[in-house]
């Protein structure tokens, strides 16, 4: 008899793939997905790490499903709870102390092994079967091919995982380990599935994206995009996320002569004060970020941007802050995310001495987000009267509209119906709105 996988993901895009190729990892042994979690024989929790609130989700989480787990044995089912992500990966000691019903903490580089670590736990009368070592070998190498779990039109594929970079605030390096790159050939063979599939468009995705490198071959991300771009049926591709200085010429390139590679670029800044970004460690200055950018824009004059924001690092002054809402004054951006600095355990930067009240990374969240809610309203107004080509995704609530996506990402609703889906029309936008676009 099949069996039901329920998976709640929390966190960046890589975790959202990561749990799709988990899913084509269980399905052989007899799981097929579910949304509800009440009727789940599995429960799998893929978790983030990145900041403080993202972890104690977890521990919630998991009081809640205790209580499903404990109904559910009422009625003669054994659910089984797993923990995977960055949380386990980082905790997961403290994960089978504080929770000792969960069967299974597996972090990101172990996936390949959840048949056989299953087959552990459920032999292993309530103990919890831990596996967060960073295996030899790579988890894509033993994947399996299919890409049952990824049907939409949009698709995800991880090409290069973990960072060398150590920002001092992240915790990315320990948790998904240091770079690694998968080669061309496999990266290509996926895509090819993933199109087969029917996706339309491709985020090829990485911790620190734009520094893949092909051990073997030499190839870096542009020459990945080029060889993408070749596919037939597939018509968009997308990268994140990129550190600014990885950004080679090759790959500015690629945003000027592949049509196929989307005029929209995640650059994350972090902040706009040089002390403070080498308090960052992350070894550029605002200037050098304010030139790539310029660069950029040449190479794709419609180019628009998204980055990521910290706001209350340790040390950071009124004036420092005041050099973030210059830089984003200056480079303008048509979506952001930014964040409260939050002490990671672990990172150079939890222990640096000067650390900002909560009520001062507040105050300055509330003020950047303003200003960046902001830019992109005017963003999204600037599209009124423009003709934009839209990537169909999906029906509409509304009755006779569907759903799609610009070169921007900009979610625009237009007029029309299913037989729509997974291609591209060109459309005249009437309705600009914070948050999305109307076509006539
Ligand atoms: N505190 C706050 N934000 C963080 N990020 C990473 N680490 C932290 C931290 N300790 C943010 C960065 C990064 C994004 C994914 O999360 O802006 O680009
Ligand atoms: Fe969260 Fe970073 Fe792990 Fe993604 S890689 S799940 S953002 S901690």
């Amino acid at each position: 008899m099949r069996k039901k996988l329920f998976i709640k993901t929390w966190g960046c895009q890589m975790n959202v793939y990561d749990s799709a190729r988990m899913a084509d990892v269980l399905a052989p042994l007899g799981y097929d997905r579910t949304e509800d979690q009440t009727q789940a024989d599995l429960i799998v929790l893929n978790t983030c790490h990145i900041r403080e609130k993202a972890s104690e989700k977890l521990f919630s989480e998991l009081g809640r499903l205790r209580a499903v787990q404990k109904a559910r044995e009422t009625q003669g089912v054994k659910v089984m709870i797993v923990v995977a992500g960055c949380v386990a990966q980082a905790a997961g000691e403290e994960i089978s102390r504080r929770a000792p019903y969960v069967g299974l903490v597996v972090g990101p580089q172990a996936y390949h092994h959840l048949p056989e670590m299953l087959a552990r736990a459920e032999q292993g009368r309530g103990a919890c079967v831990l596996d967060t070592d960073f295996p030899a070998e790579s988890k894509f190498d033993f994947l399996p091919q299919e890409q049952a779990n990824q049907k939409g039109i949009s698709a995800f594929l991880a090409i290069q995982e973990g960072c060398d970079r150590f920002c001092s605030y992240c915790v990315v390096p320990y948790t998904r380990g240091l770079e690694y790159s998968r080669p061309l050939a496999a990266i290509v063979d996926e895509a090819r599935v993933l199109v087969d599939g029917g996706a339309r468009e491709i985020t090829l995705l990485g911790q620190n994206v734009n520094a893949y490198h092909d051990e073997t071959s030499g190839k870096r991300l542009a020459d990945v995009i080029e060889k993408l771009a070749a596919l037939d049926g597939l018509l968009r591709i997308r990268y994140t996320t990129s550190h600014p200085l990885d950004m080679d010429d090759a790959l500015i390139a690629a945003h000027r002569d592949i049509p196929k590679l989307m005029p929209f670029l995640h650059l994350p800044v972090q902040s706009g004060s040089d002390k403070i970004l080498a308090a960052m460690n992350r070894k550029h200055k605002a200037d050098d970020y304010r030139r790539v950018v310029e660069k950029l824009k040449i190479a794709q004059p419609k180019l628009a941007l998204s980055s990521d924001f910290i706001v209350g690092f340790p040390d950071e002054t009124e004036a420092d802050f005041e050099a973030t809402l210059q830089i984003v004054r200056d480079v303008t951006y048509a979506q952001a995310f930014s964040f409260k600095y939050s002490r990671r355990a672990g990172t150079p930067a939890a222990v640096m001495p000067t650390q900002v009240p909560e009520e001062i990374k507040e105050e300055r969240l509330a003020r950047l987000q303003a200003l960046l809610r902001q830019q992109q309203t005017d963003f999204n107004k600037a599209c009124v009267g423009q003709t934009m080509s839209v990537l169909v995704e999906n029906p509409s609530r509304h009755e006779g509209f569907m759903f799609g996506r610009s070169a921007y990402m900009q979610a625009v609703r237009l007029k029309g119906d299913a037989a729509m889906v997974g291609t591209e029309h060109t459309v005249t936008i009437t309705r600009g709105d914070p948050n999305s676009l109307t076509a006539a």
